[in-house]
């Protein structure tokens, strides 16, 4: 473990990280990176790394545990034994209990439990590098991970912790300050301003508190925007795969209808044809039996008259008959 800093905040006012007061930690955000989750989301909060999980709704198991009216949310969050400097032993403790459960609590009312009965939505978050404010980065990478999961929510959860260091307020914790400082206050929203987590450790007066509730504001506003961003980018993303398979489609079907007119003008014409012969057949069946002169006449006129299209012919085979018997009386 590093020793305390002699100071947080330097002479410009910046602090032991370059960062203002009021300035959140670089966000890194990739949406639907694990393929058998239903959704899924890996971020980076400064050095923290996490990925998490989402799956459901689906069946609840263990079964007394499911609701007629509407899903169960479940939340585990977990720190790997490599994530810290001394190695974490491994499994659920008190604390990954607690983070588990206000972190659920903070997402369970965005969520539509009311849509699934007697179903489960699993969420998982594994801490794989931890650098102070694991717990709101995994909140973040859940939120984001519940809209792959296509969990219909009433909106984005964003997290982000305020503190005091050197009786200074400042903005989503370093582990430096969230070791040494005076005060530590992790915050989850809604991207409509409803607080879902307020946690607190250290000591705050009721204006610190009131001026830093707004930092961390702009700051879980700042998160939103990348979450939103990144959500964004994914499905533009998959939107465009799904257009490109779709012209690939299109290519292939102008293709087959490049080869089908011909197919289907020389099947219509044989249609034609064979309507054209039955007509004939009827008509002629209808009319009168044809004599085998006029059959022969018949064919005389049809070789006479090459240039003529089918229908023509077809009328005129109707009338021939008449016509030809009245040659045939002249
Ligand atoms: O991570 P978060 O700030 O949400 O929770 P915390 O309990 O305030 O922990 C602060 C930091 O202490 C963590 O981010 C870790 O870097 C570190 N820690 C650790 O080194 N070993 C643990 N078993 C738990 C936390």
């Amino acid at each position: 473990m590093s020793e305390k800093p002699e100071k947080f905040i330097d002479e410009n006012g910046l602090r032991l990280d370059g960062r203002k007061p009021n300035q959140v930690r670089d966000i890194k955000i990739e949406v639907g990176v694990l393929e058998r989750a239903d959704g899924s989301c890996y971020l980076e909060f400064g050095k923290n790394k996490v990925m998490a999980a989402v799956y459901g709704p689906r069946e609840v198991h263990p079964r007394h545990q499911q609701k007629s009216t509407r899903a169960i949310v479940r939340y585990k969050y977990n720190m790997a034994a490599f994530s810290v400097e001394d190695r974490k032993r491994p499994g659920p403790d008190r604390r990954s209990t607690e983070v588990s459960k206000v972190s659920r609590e903070a997402l369970e009312d965005q969520v539509f439990t009311e849509y699934f009965p007697k179903s489960a939505i699993d969420i998982f978050v594994e801490v794989l590098q931890a650098d102070a404010g694991t717990r709101t980065a995994a909140l973040n990478a859940a939120s984001v991970a519940l809209a792959d999961a296509g969990i219909p929510m009433r909106g984005l959860v964003s997290a982000c912790a305020f503190g005091k260091v050197d009786d200074t307020l400042v903005v989503d914790l370093s582990k430096d300050e969230d070791n040494y400082g005076q005060a530590d206050v992790p915050i989850a929203m809604t991207q409509d301003g409803k607080i879902t987590l307020l946690q607190m450790d250290g000591h705050l007066t009721p204006e610190e508190l009131k001026a830093g509730l707004e930092m961390a504001q702009e700051g879980c506003r700042q998160v939103y925007e990348v979450q939103r961003q990144a959500l964004m980018d994914h499905y533009a993303k998959m939107q465009g795969e799904s257009t490109e398979e779709k012209d690939a489609e299109t290519k292939a079907q102008s293709k087959e209808e490049v080869v089908a007119p011909e197919e289907t003008e020389a099947s219509d014409d044989v249609d034609t044809e064979a309507e054209d012969v039955e007509d004939k057949v009827a008509g002629e069946s209808e009319d009168e039996e044809p004599e085998l002169e006029d059959v022969e006449e018949e064919a005389e006129v049809e070789e006479e008259n090459p240039a003529e299209d089918s229908e023509e012919t077809a009328d005129e085979m109707d009338e021939e008959p008449d016509t030809e018997e009245d040659e045939l009386n002249e």
